[in-house]
């Protein structure tokens, strides 16, 4: 099994877990070193750094930068090339690739997206064998993502 853990500010990100239906630890702002004792998918939104203390404290946590194996980040294509960024971010100095990338609470495709990616990934499938996001594929440039 790949468990998920998800965080949530404005609460879009948790209606996008909720839909999936899937099993998933939310981070909480309260109690943030909760210990992810599996390998798991992080799924998180998208804001400046300073707002994501809690999401640093859970990574901090015990062995949970270890057992992360997965990203998919949740945001607003509106930010441009900042769309998404603290998947992106995280994704570069953890070194953990972005699966999935979506809009709010998503669509009722990403919905079907992320159940079949969490499925190949229980199913034991390699990460880097999970179908990447087409407008990141081979192409990122943290350059232009981050000025
Ligand atoms: C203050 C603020 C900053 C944001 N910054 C970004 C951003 O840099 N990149 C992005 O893609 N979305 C950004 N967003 C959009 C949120 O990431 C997006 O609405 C997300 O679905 C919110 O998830 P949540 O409700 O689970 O917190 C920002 C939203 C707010 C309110």
């Amino acid at each position: 099994m790949v468990a998920i853990a998800f965080y949530s500010i404005t609460g879009q990100t948790k209606k996008f877990v909720v839909k999936t239906g899937l099993k998933a630890h939310e981070i909480t702002d309260d109690f943030p070193q909760h210990e992810m004792k599996e390998k798991y998918v992080l799924i998180t939104p998208s804001y400046q750094d300073f707002m994501m203390d809690s999401l640093v404290d859970f990574l901090n946590y015990k062995d949970n930068k270890k057992n992360l194996i997965g990203l998919i980040g949740c945001g607003n294509r509106n930010f441009n090339d900042l769309f998404a960024q603290t998947a992106k971010k995280l994704s570069v100095t953890l070194k953990v690739p972005i699966l999935y990338l979506l809009e709010f609470s998503g669509t009722s495709t990403d919905v079907k997206n992320v159940r079949n990616i969490m499925e190949k990934l229980s199913g034991g499938k390699d990460t880097q064998k999970v179908e990447k996001p087409k407008e990141l594929r081979g192409k990122i440039s943290f350059l232009s993502d981050y000025r």
